[in-house]
């Protein structure tokens, strides 16, 4: 297994556990920073020791505010309220400024909390433990408050709430746009360091109207084409339904169009989805496509040129 494969398993396996989802502030102390509002999105939060009180969050080394965290004299978890997952997205996406669309104010010792939040904790930074490529911000607590709201939850890639989660739900439809131009595929950032292709989950309208928002969204001269494949997402237990969509034109609204090739691929998180692509790559060079039944494992391609299977 490569390495790429490896850390994209162990993505898959970290997202088993059920976290809450919180935005970690601070106030910008350096250079053009200086006294502006910064956060990220992170669910690595745990509660660490009551004497004295402390807590802790990983940051990624990677991250484009390490630096102002791990110097930063204080920091303030805000636990999100179910219905902020606008806020989560907002703060773990390159915006230019997180702070332009939600309210929040200075914390008694300075950092930002967020309004609305279930709880929040308003720290000083006690120590900083470098671990491998992220680095675990260890708070201590010099004030915090918190109310009923229910905390918005996340578990294998999508966000989820108390009510949701009291319902046994089914296996959840997803539309997934394989938008093709000249050999090349949309790939989109997947807000997680990786690469995805555009979906969405089908609701009432159905998955002819999910997708048809999905290409809408891509300002894109795309349609929907063939469904390509057809299969159970183990790592999300979602089921999709990805249709070819043949794009004559036109400039994405987000992500860019990869050559269809494996040494381009790696970068995709799913691994059904990669499996998938990886096998579009072959089929595009063949010239010979078939449709998948299956999961990310084991499944069967049913060919639509050449000798039946
Ligand atoms: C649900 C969720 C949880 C995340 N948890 C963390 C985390 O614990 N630590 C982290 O460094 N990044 C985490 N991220 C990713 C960051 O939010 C994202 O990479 C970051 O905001 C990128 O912007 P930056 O480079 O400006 O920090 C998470 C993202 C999401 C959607």
């Amino acid at each position: 297994m490569s390495d790429a494969d490896t850390r994209r398993h162990l993505r898959d396996a970290f997202g088993t556990f059920m976290t809450g989802v919180t935005v970690v502030t601070t106030i910008g102390h350096s250079g053009e920073t200086t006294g502006k509002p910064l956060g990220f999105t992170a669910n690595s939060f745990s509660s660490v020791s009551l004497e004295p009180p402390l807590l802790l969050v990983s940051i990624s080394r990677s991250s484009s505010n390490y630096a102002t965290f791990s110097t930063a004299k204080g920091f303030a978890i805000n636990i999100l309220a179910e219905d902020q997952r606008d806020i989560s997205n907002t703060f773990a996406r390159p915006v230019a400024d997180r702070f332009s669309t939600i309210s929040w104010q200075n914390g008694p010792h300075g950092s930002p909390i967020v309004d609305g939040v279930s709880a929040w904790f308003d720290c000083a930074t006690h120590q900083i433990v470098e671990a491998g490529d992220h680095a675990l911000l260890i708070g201590r607590i010099e004030a915090f408050a918190f109310t009923p709201a229910p905390g918005l939850g996340y578990y294998r890639g999508s966000y989820f709430t108390a009510n949701s989660a009291a319902i046994a739900p089914g296996p959840e439809v997803v539309v997934t746009a394989v938008v093709e131009r000249d050999g090349a595929v949309l790939l989109i950032d997947d807000g997680m360091g990786g690469l995805t292709l555009p979906t969405a989950k089908v609701g009432r309208e159905g998955a002819t109207a999910a997708l048809a928002k999905v290409l809408d969204s891509l300002t894109l001269h795309a349609a929907p084409g063939f469904i390509y494949a057809v299969f159970e997402d183990n790592a999300l237990g979602h089921q999709h339904i990805a249709f070819r969509c043949p794009c004559t034109g036109g400039m994405p609204a987000k992500g860019a169009f990869v050559e269809l090739a494996p040494a381009n691929l790696t970068d995709v998180t799913d691994p059904a989805m990669a499996v998938m692509l990886n096998r579009l790559a072959e089929e595009s060079r063949q010239g010979n496509y078939g449709i998948y039944f299956g999961n990310q494992t084991s499944g069967r391609v049913a060919k639509l040129t050449g000798d039946a299977p």
